[in-house]
């Protein structure tokens, strides 16, 4: 099974990303093929500034080899830096209905939040398709955000294999159901553009900080609460055992436990949890040139498996 994600290079990572999509990678990278790359292309459709974007690509690179990705069992690269992928999104937008289209909601959600609405925001479905196309991939693990775009790259490429014969390989999105949305620290689902993430690589006074900020309701401590109604429980679950989940559940029914003390008790775990990690990124830091290598050797195994499926289109549509 080949197994393809991209990551957009527009912050610093946080924990929706990570149990959104980078978990799920790290584990498949045991016994599947995965395909790993930063969406560079992607991000140039809301990020506008060349240092800030070449900052942001290698802080991806690192934050994803310090969270597990290992480049000897899998392929990690920069989207840009396989340019057959380019033209590849122009064939396949000549088989995308404008329909297809001006159906997906990223669009408009992006739009309606001041993004500049130019041609290549609209058409980001298709570089998406072109991502997973050229690389002939199976499984698409996503957030549920990105659910409706691995839908219309399989409709991209029905249609395509109904014109030019069997060559694109269809995909499926795999969800994360449980961990589907990951909440932020008001309550909205956790993003960049909402500010309101949680950083995995954050200095510990900034973490702390963020995690003391997150929103809940003003009960007093004495007061029993509903567990599953506030949002710092719900992100200490997604990372605690079960019988300390359970144990924090209990404490929130019985009341005199406020969410000062929960917040804090999140912090640590987060700390915990996280420690090995920011340790092994301090390391890659240090090492400039290993991820220059890294990237170089990415981009190499990349093209040799884009330049086949590349190759195969081009004598199909006739361009040779
Ligand atoms: P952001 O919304 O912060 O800009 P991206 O769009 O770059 O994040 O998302 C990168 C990956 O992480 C995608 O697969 C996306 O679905 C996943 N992801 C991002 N935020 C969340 C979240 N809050 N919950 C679950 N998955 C998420
Ligand atoms: N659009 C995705 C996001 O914002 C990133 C992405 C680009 C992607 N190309 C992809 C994800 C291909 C999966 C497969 O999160």
């Amino acid at each position: 099974m080949r197994i393809l994600s991209g990551i957009q290079p527009s912050g610093k990572l946080h924990i929706g990303n990570y149990l959104g999509m980078i978990k799920s990678m790290v584990e498949y990278q045991e016994k599947d093929e995965l395909f790993c790359f930063i969406a560079n292309m992607h991000g140039l459709t809301t990020l506008f500034d060349g240092s800030q974007m070449r900052e942001n690509i290698n802080e991806a690179l690192i934050g994803l080899l310090a969270l597990g990705i290992d480049t000897e069992k899998s392929i990690l690269w920069v989207q840009s830096d396989i340019a057959e992928v380019a033209e590849l999104t122009w064939y396949l937008g000549t088989v995308t209905p404008m329909g297809l289209l001006q159906r997906c909601h990223s669009y408009k959600d992006k739009v309606a939040r001041n993004i500049p609405a130019s041609s290549g925001l609209f058409t980001y479905p298709v570089l998406m398709a072109a991502d997973i196309l050229l690389y002939s991939s199976n499984i698409i693990p996503v957030g549920q955000d990105q659910k409706q775009h691995v839908e219309v790259t399989r409709d991209i490429a029905i249609k395509f294999n109904a014109v030019y014969g069997d060559i694109l390989t269809i995909p499926e999105a795999e969800i994360q159901e449980e961990i589907a949305v990951i909440p932020g620290t008001d309550g909205q689902k956790m993003s960049k553009s909402y500010n309101n993430t949680i950083e995995i690589f954050a200095p510990e006074k900034e973490l702390r900080r963020k995690i003391m900020s997150i929103v809940t309701d003003s009960a007093s401590v004495e007061e029993p609460k509903d567990p599953d109604a506030n949002n710092v429980f719900l992100l200490y679950k997604l990372f605690a055992s079960l019988e300390d989940t359970d144990a924090m559940a209990e404490k929130f029914r019985r009341g005199g436990y406020g969410y000062g003390e929960a917040k804090k008790e999140l912090f640590n775990l987060l700390m915990d949890y996280f420690g090995p990690y920011r340790k092994k990124r301090e390391e890659i830091v240090a090492d400039p040139s290993y991820v220059e290598e890294v990237r170089k050797k990415g981009a190499e195994k990349a093209r040799n498996i884009a330049s086949e499926l590349i190759g195969k289109v081009r004598k199909a549509i006739g361009m040779i």
